[in-house]
């Protein structure tokens, strides 16, 4: 049995907005945003656009590219820290309903940035146990709706977009698929960054402003200390688990946060930084969907052949990090 990647597809907003266009609107600059970061623009989703809609375009794009119909999806998992409605229902039901895939299952995974790894874990344990055989695995986000617009140092960050993959499990084994998965959280470090909303800890009184929307806070510089040793942490766990040399890997595949926190891995590896992938520069972090949105645009462009092997790694809120060894 190999449970692989069978069709990738990505939803690309949009409202395309460079760092000159935020500048008129934040007191920031483009200097300023890439050499701190390595961003250039991101894409927001249009008015009227939900996280859903974003993720139900790419779902449809992964299932043409895998040949695979609606009714054939026996599972549909999805990733986000927007999703439509904050609790319930799942956006992952929803995208249900938009793509008419009326025999999944169909939830939502919290997970930050590490979302669509753990998705991707998650499906695939599921569809190594009887009665499925193929799911969708979607990384979703419209962040423009929870940035702060008056906290600069996180506002220029996050982008919107979304994309997905098919996951196929296929009874012969070839070797290929998703081999290994890494997954850890440190909850200790919950309050490094978070969703600040009114707290609900009474029963028959409102405490807090509902009137105020919940908005992105984060401590950068802790975040980013947690990041570069996650990323280290991702890469040597996977790498003795799989017994695998870091230099068998044709691509790594890393959340895109800070170009900085990429950098700061490839020397640390000994590795040519064009090694890891990256597409910050035109989409920002987009969260849970950027890894699968550089995994659906290498697709594209024709940078995974058959049999190549990936490292993907994520880290984010929670605070969560983990990474996936796929053969493609
Ligand atoms: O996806 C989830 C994971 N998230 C991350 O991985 C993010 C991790 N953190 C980071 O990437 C970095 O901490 C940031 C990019 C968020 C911030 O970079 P930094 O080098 O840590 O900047 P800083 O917050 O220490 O700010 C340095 C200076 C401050 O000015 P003063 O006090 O030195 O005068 C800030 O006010 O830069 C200023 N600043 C800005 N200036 C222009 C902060 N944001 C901006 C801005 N434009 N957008």
């Amino acid at each position: 049995m190999s449970i692989h990647i069978a069709g990738m597809g990505s939803c690309i907003p949009s409202v395309r907005m460079t760092n000159d266009d935020l500048a008129k609107r934040v007191d920031t600059t483009d200097e300023w945003i890439r050499s701190h970061t390595g961003i250039g623009t991101r894409h927001y989703a249009a008015d009227g656009l939900r996280t859903s809609d974003l993720a139900a375009d790419a779902a449809a794009k992964a299932m043409a590219v895998a040949g695979v119909a609606p009714e054939d999806i026996d599972l549909i998992v999805l990733a986000s820290a927007t999703p439509d409605y904050f609790g319930f229902p799942s956006t992952a039901c929803i995208v249900q309903s938009k793509i008419g895939a009326k025999n999944a299952a169909a939830f939502d995974i919290t997970a930050g940035c590490t979302g669509f790894i753990y998705g991707l874990d998650v499906a695939a344990s599921m569809l190594a146990s009887d009665g499925r055989s193929t799911a969708l695995v979607i990384g979703a986000e419209t962040l423009s709706r929870i940035v702060d617009w008056e906290d600069r140092a996180t506002c220029v960050l996050f982008g919107d977009g979304a994309a997905a993959a098919v996951l196929k499990k296929s009874p012969t084994e070839d070797g290929r698929g998703v081999l290994h998965s890494w997954l850890r959280a440190k909850g200790e470090g919950y309050e490094a960054l978070y969703l600040k909303q009114p707290a609900r800890e009474t029963a028959f009184g409102r405490d807090g402003d509902y009137s105020r929307p919940a908005k992105i806070e984060m401590d950068g510089k802790s975040v980013y200390m947690f990041a570069v040793k996650a990323i280290t942490d991702v890469m040597d766990n996977l790498l003795s688990k799989s017994g695998m040399d870091i230099n068998d890997f044709k691509w790594i595949v890393p959340h895109q946060a800070n170009l900085r926190i990429v950098q700061a891995a490839a020397k640390r590896f000994g590795l040519p930084e064009d090694r890891f992938y990256m597409n910050i520069e035109e989409f920002a972090n987009t969260s849970a969907a950027s890894v699968p949105i550089a995994l659906s645009e290498m697709a594209e462009k024709g940078l995974l052949a058959k049999g190549d092997l990936v490292m993907t790694m994520g880290f984010g809120a929670g605070l969560t990090y983990g990474g996936t060894i796929i053969k493609w």
